[in-house]
């Protein structure tokens, strides 16, 4: 059966289009422009069919005058689709050949710094964190250890900061690293522990617009830049370059290419993984 919503026809007018990215800019600070317009399209079909409107001029007064729209087109425009462990098989690389290298390279200097770029409700930088955790073992207390999770999206980040998980979100960890890393709470809830908790720091920070991060060992920037122009994506993976201390690694999404110049600079260490390290 076709519901009413899906069968409007939207009318994409693209001066229309201007003015709606211009408002959403205003509104909500996301920076629609460097965006792929195709995908913008469609995530705002989205909420144009959701609210039976027909065009971006109608939809542009419901959204001047409803905050919960605006607060809803948010989460659309966002995509905070994430889990723990998602691929698996790419930190099972990381577990495997990246952190030793990178453990041995480090020598006396006992300092490790990772950031997940885009790290949505936290679910990515508490994998790495379980990972360097298991890894180091009982001389964790001998690093300096600190990762940092952003993201330009604040709910995502209080989420991620509480690290609070209903037991279907934990269906890739085993039950060794759910006893280790987790503390059960009285609503049946599971809380990664304070021990884990105390190596992460969230902060709100834009990669196209926010100021530039400098000194990481490690970077993870997965299943962002996708929704991004590639003239864009070729200068955050610069970015991301001039980011990292010489050899260290960058992590992306399974489904993102390292284009542009970067893609000469960075030597490949999984390809399938989309592991690079800077030479
Ligand atoms: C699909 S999630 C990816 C989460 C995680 N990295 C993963 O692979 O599972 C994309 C995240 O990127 C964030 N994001 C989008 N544009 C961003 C920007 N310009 N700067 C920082 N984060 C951004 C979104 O808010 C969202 O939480």
């Amino acid at each position: 059966m076709t519901n009413f919503a899906d069968s409007i026809v939207l009318h994409e007018d693209e001066k229309e289009f201007v003015e709606l990215k211009a408002i959403i800019k205003k509104k909500i600070g996301f920076n629609c422009d460097q965006y792929k317009q195709a995908h913008l399209k469609r995530r705002l079909a989205v909420r144009l069919r959701a609210n039976q409107s027909g065009s971006y001029k109608e939809y542009m007064d419901i959204l001047m005058r409803n905050e919960a729209e605006l607060q809803k087109l948010k989460d659309t425009l966002t995509v905070n689709v994430t889990e723990l462990f998602r691929n698996p098989e790419t930190y099972e690389v990381f577990s495997k050949t990246v952190l030793p290298e990178l453990v041995k390279s480090k020598g006396d200097d006992k300092t490790i710094k990772i950031w997940s770029a885009g790290c949505s409700n936290g679910e990515e930088p508490y994998s790495i964190a379980i990972l360097v955790r298991e890894f180091l073992g009982g001389l964790t207390k001998r690093y300096s250890i600190s990762i940092i999770g952003t993201d330009i999206d604040e709910d995502s980040l209080k989420k991620a900061q509480n690290g609070i998980f209903q037991l279907k979100q934990l269906e890739k960890i085993n039950k060794e690293r759910l006893d280790k890393f987790f503390t059960r709470k009285d609503d049946g809830n599971f809380q990664i522990s304070e021990d884990l908790r105390r190596l992460l720091k969230f902060r709100h920070h834009d990669m196209i617009s926010g100021p530039r991060m400098f000194g990481f060992d490690v970077i993870f920037c997965r299943n962002v830049t996708i929704y991004f122009e590639q003239e864009l994506q070729e200068k955050l993976y610069l970015n991301f370059y001039n980011a990292l201390n010489k050899g260290g690694y960058f992590v992306m999404g399974k489904t993102e290419t390292l284009v542009g110049p970067a893609g000469d600079l960075f030597e490949p260490v999984d390809v399938r993984e989309r592991i690079y390290q800077k030479r």
